[in-house]
């Protein structure tokens, strides 16, 4: 009896006290001469293999990614509008691919574009404000389409011990956002007069670039944050050997 039940706690230690990455996950060697290939071609299969998330690691489902909240003050400008968003839903990330990546682990940093084919953004909104001449208002479901999305990621990362192991956790992530379209859909605008909202979707598409470079920033900020904490789920859990095996 004694035996079995120290026999039950080593092995649950063992279970704890190693976090991994998932066994399908291609791991790329830090001292692989093309390490840059093959993360280029390791993190896109990662994510795909993340579309119902990873438990173990409570990483969250990314097919949708949910993200609870953003809120946008738009302040001067051609753009004025305050917009609440709720239940936000990511859609399309999984798809993307890496058209470059650089790591540079010795200082704890990683750089990489990727090309999503099309992100939709889904979520509840109120927004009110002014575009250019034209009041604009509602509470409904917006629909913001990015296709052929270009991002370009800045992971500034540092070096964590832990119980005598190296952790690289991101401090710091950056985003910028390329989209080659945007198509923006807000229901029930005005409260709900069809007229009016019809218009002003047309409005909003006919200008979409003006839109959404107002709006960039701010989603921009909000995603970057959303991308830090599934990139800690992992580096913060992970050892960076683990994630990047040294020999
Ligand atoms: C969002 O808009 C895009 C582009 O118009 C469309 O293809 C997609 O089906 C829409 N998604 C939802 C959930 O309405």
């Amino acid at each position: 009896m004694k035996n079995s039940i120290l026999i039950f706690a080593s092995i649950t230690t063992l279970a704890i006290g190693e976090n991994l990455l998932p066994e399908d996950f291609t791991k790329c060697r830090q001292k692989d001469a093309k390490l840059n290939d093959c993360l280029k071609s390791a993190v896109p299969d990662a994510l795909r293999r993340m579309k119902k998330g990873i438990p173990e690691l409570s990483v969250p489902p990314l097919e949708p990614l949910l993200v609870s909240g953003m809120n946008i003050e738009s302040g001067a400008g051609p753009v004025v509008i305050n917009q609440i968003y709720r239940n936000i839903q990511l859609h399309g990330l999984t798809d993307s691919i890496l058209t470059l990546y650089k790591a540079d682990l010795k200082h704890h940093r990683l750089r990489t574009d990727s090309l999503t084919p099309k992100m939709e953004f889904i979520a509840d909104y109120v927004m009110k404000g002014r575009i250019l001449v034209l009041p604009i208002q509602g509470k409904g479901i917006a629909n913001i389409t990015m296709v052929n999305l270009v991002v370009k990621h800045e992971l500034i990362g540092e070096p964590v011990t832990k119980d005598g192991e190296t952790y690289m956790h991101m401090r710091d992530y950056k985003v910028k956002f390329i989209p080659q379209r945007v198509i923006l859909h807000f229901s029930n605008l005005f409260n709900g007069d069809k007229a009016l909202g019809d218009q002003m979707n047309r409005f909003l598409n006919e200008n979409s670039d003006l839109v959404f470079n107002e709006l960039k920033e701010s989603y921009e900020k909000s995603l970057s944050s959303v991308f830090q904490d599934v990139t800690n789920k992992i580096f913060d859990k992970v050892p960076m050997n683990k994630i990047f095996p040294e020999d």
